[in-house]
């Protein structure tokens, strides 16, 4: 049995389907049972656990044979990272106790980096679930080609998307959460030993000029993109509600400047599937 946290969001979701297409049995491990139906009928078992307890985690992962740990996402840390520490330190305690055969780790590119930054969190619970005497993998993807959804309102409305990767010609390591699904389902079957790493990116890397190109195509309509002046971002960010933006502007900066890079560079990289224009028209169709 495969026990997969963050099932209804994008990357759980897909993992699940693909076990459950490979007809392997399926725990969907959510913190609201009441989102847990679809699940249910599509034969999986409902477990409710919260990422930070580390009591209903243990329940979550006992028995199974490979755990899916998927953190939620959290664009405003404290300085300092108190919640990622936190959080590695229950999910680390929830698989001691619980002892799953093995474990795949949602990660991120640059999770290696030495720079203070959003993803900072990552490299924080790598090192904490890294220590863990089961086989692990940290599954690396690059920046989710979905994040465009977001622009597909102003993409649609005005012609206009703006960029906060720039610059605008500089191609970027981006992956569909289609292939990462597949990908982490095709891990969780595997044996190895000890701890691994495996990167993953799209079939190429995408500059922002592509997305307003793709945009324009798939809306039959022009569509352009303009840089966020690089001067304007913490104002913004801070006028969005943000507390702390300093790690997200690091963050992008580490993209813009590359030194947010795979481990193993671009050669060393798993290569998905899905195009970008293959999302980009279902985040339309979906709209
Ligand atoms: N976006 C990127 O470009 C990118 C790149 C690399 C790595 N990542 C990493 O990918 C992960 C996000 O994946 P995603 O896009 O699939 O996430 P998502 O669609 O936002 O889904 C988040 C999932 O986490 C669950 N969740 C939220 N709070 C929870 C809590 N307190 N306890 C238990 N579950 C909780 C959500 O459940 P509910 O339905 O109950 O809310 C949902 O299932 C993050 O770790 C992020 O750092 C993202």
């Amino acid at each position: 049995m495969f026990a997969i946290t963050g099932i209804t969001g994008k990357v759980g979701g897909e993992v699940a389907r693909n076990l459950l297409a490979s007809k392997q049995p399926v725990r969907a491990v959510m913190r609201d049972l009441s989102k847990g139906e679809a699940w249910a009928q599509l034969g999986c078992g409902l477990v409710c656990a919260d990422i930070n307890d580390a009591a209903a985690l243990t329940s979550a992962f006992k028995g199974a044979e490979s755990v899916f740990v998927l953190v939620p996402p959290n664009f405003d840390p404290s300085p300092g990272f108190h919640e990622a520490r936190a959080t590695a330190a229950t999910l680390k305690s929830a698989i001691e106790a619980a002892r799953p055969g093995r474990v795949v780790y949602l990660s991120t590119i640059g999770a290696q980096a030495t720079q203070s930054n959003l993803l900072t969190q990552h490299t924080i619970i790598e090192q904490v679930l890294g220590e863990l005497s089961m086989p692990i993998t940290f599954l690396r993807p690059g920046w989710f080609m979905e994040n465009f959804s977001w622009d597909v309102g102003s993409a649609t409305n005005d012609g206009v998307i703006s960029s906060f990767l720039q610059p605008i010609d500089k191609p970027v390591p981006m992956v569909a959460t289609g292939d990462i699904g597949r990908v982490a389902a095709e891990l969780l079957q595997e044996t190895w030993k000890g701890r691994r790493v495996v990167e993953l990116e799209g079939p190429h890397r995408v500059t922002p000029n592509e997305i307003a190109t793709t945009f324009a195509s798939l809306l039959g309509r022009p569509v352009r993109i303009e840089p966020v002046p690089r001067e304007t971002w913490e104002s913004l960010f801070k006028s969005q509600g943000m507390k702390n933006p300093t790690p997200r502007i690091k963050m992008l900066d580490g993209f813009n400047e590359g030194w947010i890079e795979f481990e193993s560079a671009e050669a060393g990289s798993r290569k998905g599937r899905v195009a970008l224009e293959t999302v980009l028209e279902t985040l339309i169709e979906s709209r």
